[in-house]
């Protein structure tokens, strides 16, 4: 095990221009990490915490959270491996880099945890490697995950281990939600659910994606995951929130309160008679490790 504490080198220089795909991303991301995983739904912090403890992590293992955001998986990484430990976070959004950076005293930690600008692309070396290397949402975002997955195992240490979320298939008595806002969007394209981008369309090529990089031991588990919104509002203050605020980003300029009435009429017709709506999703927690 390697527990001691190595110099972190950041690989790639994310100060030159960034890929076009990945600037998307990290604004749409950076523009929500004011209230990301913070209007009252359970959904990113369960989800890390039970990704983490796939990791079977021990007190004083160094990990790596590639895409930290909001820390969802960072400080339930740092809470296990404690202060002997090392736990660094990064991630290409700023505002998730500045906020998540000042919420470590919040958390009550210090010293060995820590937060960085970087792209989770090109993941830090770390001398003698990484115990673990998190991925909590973030791979299906990256333009080659292959090669992603591939350079993850580069800088793990010999028998370190790699977890990752993504999505299964999605409830698809929500696909009224997009049917409802996409005549109001400024392209037509159909945007990828996270799901459906190469390599998560199912467990089998989410398996091979990791053969592939060469880790060995691939397991995933799928698991059933409600979020519950106590009414349409505070379904759409979740959107606003998470990476699915895209879908508003993209409504012509002018047009975004009619494509929101137009959002709230579909969705008023999923509620329960209470009011409440529940959107239900399948999540992979996969885990490798490098031979
Ligand atoms: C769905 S969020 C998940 C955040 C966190 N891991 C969690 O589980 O709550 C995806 C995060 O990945 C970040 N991200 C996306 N592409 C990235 C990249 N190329 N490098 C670093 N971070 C990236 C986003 O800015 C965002 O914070």
């Amino acid at each position: 095990m390697c527990s001691g504490r190595g110099d972190v080198v950041i690989a790639k220089d994310v100060s030159g221009p960034i890929h076009p795909q990945k600037h998307k991303v990290s604004g749409v991301f950076h523009r929500a990490s004011d209230t990301y995983d913070a209007v009252g739904v359970d959904f990113f912090e369960p989800l890390a915490a039970a990704l983490v403890a796939r990791a079977d992590l021990r007190p004083g293992e160094s990990v790596l959270d590639l895409g930290t955001g909001r820390g969802a998986a960072l400080f339930a990484a740092a809470r296990i491996v404690g202060p002997e430990g090392e736990v660094v976070g990064i991630d290409l959004a700023e505002g998730m880099v500045e906020r998540t950076s000042a919420d470590i005293h919040l958390h009550g930690l210090s010293g060995h945890v820590h937060v960085r600008h970087g792209d989770a692309d090109h993941p830090p070396a770390r001398d003698g490697g990484w115990d673990t290397v998190v991925a909590s949402f973030v791979l299906f975002f990256l333009p080659d995950p292959a090669e992603a997955a591939e350079r993850i195992r580069s800088v793990l240490r010999p028998s370190g281990r790699f977890v990752m979320s993504s999505f299964d298939t999605p409830d698809q008595r929500w696909k009224i939600v997009e049917e409802a806002v996409r005549p109001f969007w400024v392209d037509e394209i159909e945007p990828a659910h996270p799901a459906t981008r190469p390599w998560f369309a199912t467990v089998d090529s989410v398996t091979e994606l990791m053969a592939g990089a060469g880790f060995v031991d691939i397991d995933t588990v799928v698991i059933d995951h409600d979020n519950i919104y106590s009414d349409v509002d505070h379904w759409l203050a979740w959107t606003w929130s998470a990476g699915a605020r895209a879908i508003w980003e993209r409504v012509r300029e002018g047009e975004l309160s009619e494509a929101l009435a137009a959002a709230r009429e579909a969705v008023s017709s999923l509620a329960e008679p209470d009011g409440t709506l529940v959107e239900s999703f399948r999540v992979r927690l996969s885990r490798a490790v490098k031979p």
